[in-house]
C-alpha cells in the first residue's frame, strides 16, 4: 500500500495527487495558513497500533475493559454487506458532486445537534465527508479533519483543515493514533459501509475517552451503492440496524437515539403560501445515533 502524507507545507486546493488503494492526506491552503498545524506525532499515525502509538491513551482510557474497542460480534450477514452496484466505490464518487443530499429542514437539525454535541475547540473527524461538514458556522474548532472518496469535493470544504481520500469498503484501519478526537462524526453516509463492525471499532479506538461518535442519516439513499441489508429495510430497522454497530464494539455507552420527523404535509393555505416562499421545514426525516468512548462527559454551564 502506497501511503503519502503531504502537510504542514499547503497545497493548493485542487493539487490533489491519488494513489490506488492508499490514504492521500492533504493539507488545504487557506485554513493552515491561519492557524497552526497539528502536532506532527499525532498525525497521521501511517502505522497506527496500540502498542506503537506515541500517544498511549489516557489513564481514563486504560480504566475501562481490556476489551475495549474489540467486536464482540459481526451485525451483518454476507449477504446483507453486498450492493446492487459492485464496482469500486471510486469510480462512483469519481465526479465531483457539489450537491446537499438531504434537504435543509436535515440540515438545520443536524448543524443544531453538532452544536449542543461538540465542543468549542475540539479536534473532530468528518468521516465520508464532501464539500460540506454541516459544522455550526460560529463555532471554532481545533482542527476538522475530512475523508471522503472525492477529492475535489473535500477540497472546496471550507471547514477542513486536512482531508484524506480512502475506501472504507477496501481498508478499515483509520491511519491515526488512538485517542486523537474528541469528535467523529459521519452524516448521511453510514449505509455504504460494508464493513461497519470494523469502521465502528476504528472510530472507539481514535476518540478520546470521552469522545462522541455521531451517525446520522435520513431515508435518501444512492440504492445501487447502499448495502443490501440498509435498502431492504424500513427507517425504524435503520435506526436499529446503526445501534447494533454501536453494540458490536465493546467499550460504546449506550446508543441514544435522535428522531425528528417532519410535520404531515400541510395542504392549508398558510401551509401552501409557507411552502412556496420556501419556509416550510422540510420532508426528510431526520434520525442520528451517538455513543460516546467508554462515558459520557458532563459539562458544567458556566454563567
Ligand atoms: C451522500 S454522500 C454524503 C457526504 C457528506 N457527509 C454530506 O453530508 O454531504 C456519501 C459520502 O460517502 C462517502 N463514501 C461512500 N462510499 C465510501 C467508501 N467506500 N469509503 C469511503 N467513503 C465513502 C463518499 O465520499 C460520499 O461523499
Amino acid at each position: 500500500m502506497t501511503t503519502r502524507t503531504g502537510f504542514p507545507t499547503p497545497l493548493p486546493k485542487i493539487s490533489v495527487t491519488f494513489f490506488p488503494d492508499d490514504v492521500s492526506m492533504l493539507s488545504i491552503g487557506a485554513p493552515l495558513q491561519a492557524r497552526p498545524p497539528p502536532p506532527m506525532a499525532r498525525l497521521p499515525k501511517i502505522s497506527a497500533t496500540s502498542s506503537s502509538d506515541s500517544n498511549p491513551p489516557s489513564p481514563a482510557a486504560d480504566a475501562s475493559s481490556s476489551s475495549a474497542g474489540k467486536i464482540r460480534r459481526l451485525v451483518l450477514t454476507n449477504e446483507g454487506r453486498t450492493k446492487l452496484n459492485p464496482t469500486p466505490d471510486r469510480d462512483f464518487y469519481d465526479f465531483p458532486r457539489f450537491v446537499t443530499h438531504v434537504d435543509d429542514g436535515f440540515i438545520s437539525a443536524l448543524t443544531d445537534l453538532y452544536r449542543e454535541r461538540l465542543k468549542a475547540g475540539s479536534e473532530v473527524l468528518d468521516l465520508m465527508s464532501s464539500w460540506v461538514s454541516h459544522l455550526p458556522p460560529e463555532v471554532t474548532y481545533k482542527w476538522v479533519i475530512g475523508h471522503g472518496l472525492n477529492a475535489q469535493e473535500l477540497a472546496r470544504n471550507p471547514r477542513l483543515d486536512y482531508f484524506f481520500v480512502k475506501d472504507l469498503n477496501r481498508e478499515q484501519e483509520l491511519q491515526f493514533a488512538s485517542c486523537s478526537f474528541d469528535a467523529v462524526v459521519c452524516a448521511v453516509s453510514v449505509q455504504y459501509l460494508q464493513w461497519p463492525e470494523k469502521v465502528f471499532s476504528e472510530v472507539f479506538r481514535i476518540l478520546k475517552p470521552g469522545g462522541v461518535f455521531i451517525v446520522s442519516f435520513s431515508n435518501r439513499l444512492f440504492y445501487e451503492k447502499a448495502i443490501s441489508a440498509w435498502r431492504d429495510g424500513s427507517d425504524y430497522s435503520r435506526i436499529q440496524l446503526v445501534v447494533q454497530y454501536f453494540q458490536s464494539v465493546d467499550g460504546f455507552t449506550q446508543p441514544e437515539i435522535i428522531k425528528k420527523l417532519p410535520k404531515q404535509f400541510d395542504n392549508s393555505l398558510l401551509g401552501g403560501i409557507m411552502s412556496s416562499i420556501g419556509a416550510s421545514s422540510g420532508t426528510d426525516p431526520f434520525y442520528a445515533v451517538i455513543a460516546y468512548r467508554n462515558f459520557k462527559p458532563v459539562y458544567e454551564e458556566v454563567q
